[in-house]
């Protein structure tokens, strides 16, 4: 398989089958990338794939073949992409965990949806937050969206 990872053309002959999560943190060493459940219900390994948010513990590596796949390294070179500045700003994160997933996801909704509501916001973040950071979360977001 060859797809463009963080904007570098990679190659990974293993297994096609191969969990993308386990390709992105094994074999490419990115281990930004959590993983939380691994069924595709908590979200910890949120990245995107061509734009959109994927849960790379259920894609196959075989289905990125020929795709952009974008990790929370990725996003930015310096923190400079608005929702991580807003995520610095309203200081989000407890443990940190779920956090690069939430990034991932509320990138993915800002480009989709520039100014989301609180719950389009609760419609489109189904990652999930043991630390139960949703308030700071959706706060970011706002900020965000406001340019602030
Ligand atoms: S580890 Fe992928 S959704 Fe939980
Ligand atoms: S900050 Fe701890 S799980 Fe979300």
């Amino acid at each position: 398989m060859r797809f463009l990872l963080n904007a570098r053309r990679v190659t990974f002959d293993g297994d096609p089958q191969t969990p993308l999560l386990w390709v992105v943190r094994e074999h490419f060493k990115l281990t930004g990338t959590k993983f939380g459940c691994g069924i595709g219900m908590c979200g910890a390994c949120t990245v995107h794939v061509d734009g959109a948010p994927m849960r790379s513990c259920s894609v196959a590596v075989k289905a990125v073949d020929g795709k952009q796949v974008t990790t929370i390294e990725g996003l930015s070179r310096d923190r400079s992409h608005p929702i991580q500045r807003a995520w610095i700003d309203k200081d989000v994160p407890q443990c940190g965990y779920c956090q690069s997933g939430m990034i991932m996801s509320a990138a993915a909704l800002l480009k989709s949806n520039p100014t989301p509501t609180d719950e389009q916001i609760d419609q489109a973040m189904t990652n999930l937050c043991r630390c139960a950071t949703y308030h700071r979360i959706r706060e970011a977001i706002h900020g965000a969206a406001a340019g602030k």
